[in-house]
């Protein structure tokens, strides 16, 4: 599974990527908002750090404004990935930009309909976002396994990307059902390298060396 950082925040995605564990960039208006930069300038920041896909979410409802929004973004940079809304000025947007041989990301997916008409449209990337319909008291991850099965019975190209993660054993989950990708904030992926074994083993090891190191 390909594992993406859900976030605009460059010092993250830049030490997540000397880890040599990340594989793309997730970024959404509300993420780049939080960073209170350009859109423009953090695209291009972060696709100067990450060669696989980086996400850039249209913002306008108006479907031929999505097409030229979506076209000035992928001039950034070669791995800008459009992402676009689960409606139809989406997917109308979307046959354009496919057209151009322009990559595409389809969001906001919270039904396995909705997963299936993206791929029918023919969309890149397609993201359900699991935690919030968790947070509703729905079950987040019986819609991947839906939609894993839908895309397996029909051989869609479209890769599955779960969102909206909010715990490592979300990340666990989706590996298990074989979705293509998950898209991850930091401080899910710092939990994923946390073990108290990890730690107290290693402060044994270290202690334990100090005992013999200086021996002949
Ligand atoms: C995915 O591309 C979205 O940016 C993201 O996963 C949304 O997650 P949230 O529900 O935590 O905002």
């Amino acid at each position: 599974m390909k594992l993406f950082v859900d976030t605009a925040n460059l010092a993250d995605i830049k030490r997540l990527a000397s880890y040599g564990i990340l594989d793309g960039v997730t970024t959404n208006p509300t993420l780049i908002a939080k960073e209170g930069v350009s859109l423009e300038t953090r695209i291009k920041e972060i696709c100067e750090v990450v060669s696989g896909p980086v996400s850039s979410e249209v913002v306008t409802l108006d479907p031929k404004e999505m097409i030229a929004q979506g076209k000035i973004y992928a001039g950034w940079a070669p791995n800008v990935y459009v992402k676009l809304p689960m409606t139809p000025a989406g997917l109308i947007a979307l046959q354009e930009l496919n057209k151009e041989g322009i990559k595409t990301n389809v969001t906001l997916v919270f039904t396995a309909n909705q997963a299936l008409l993206a791929a029918k449209a023919g969309a890149t990337l397609m993201s359900p976002f699991i935690g919030r319909l968790d947070d509703r008291g729905q079950e987040g991850m019986a819609l991947i396994e839906e939609i894993v099965d839908i895309y397996d019975n029909y051989d869609y190209e479209t890769q599955v990307l779960v969102a909206s993660i909010r715990s490592p054993r979300h990340v666990v989950n989706a590996a298990l059902l074989g979705a293509d990708i998950a898209t991850i904030p930091a401080d899910i992926f710092d939990k994923m390298f946390e073990h108290p074994l990890t730690t107290s083993g290693q402060e044994q090891f270290l202690a334990d060396w100090e005992k013999v190191k200086n021996k002949q």
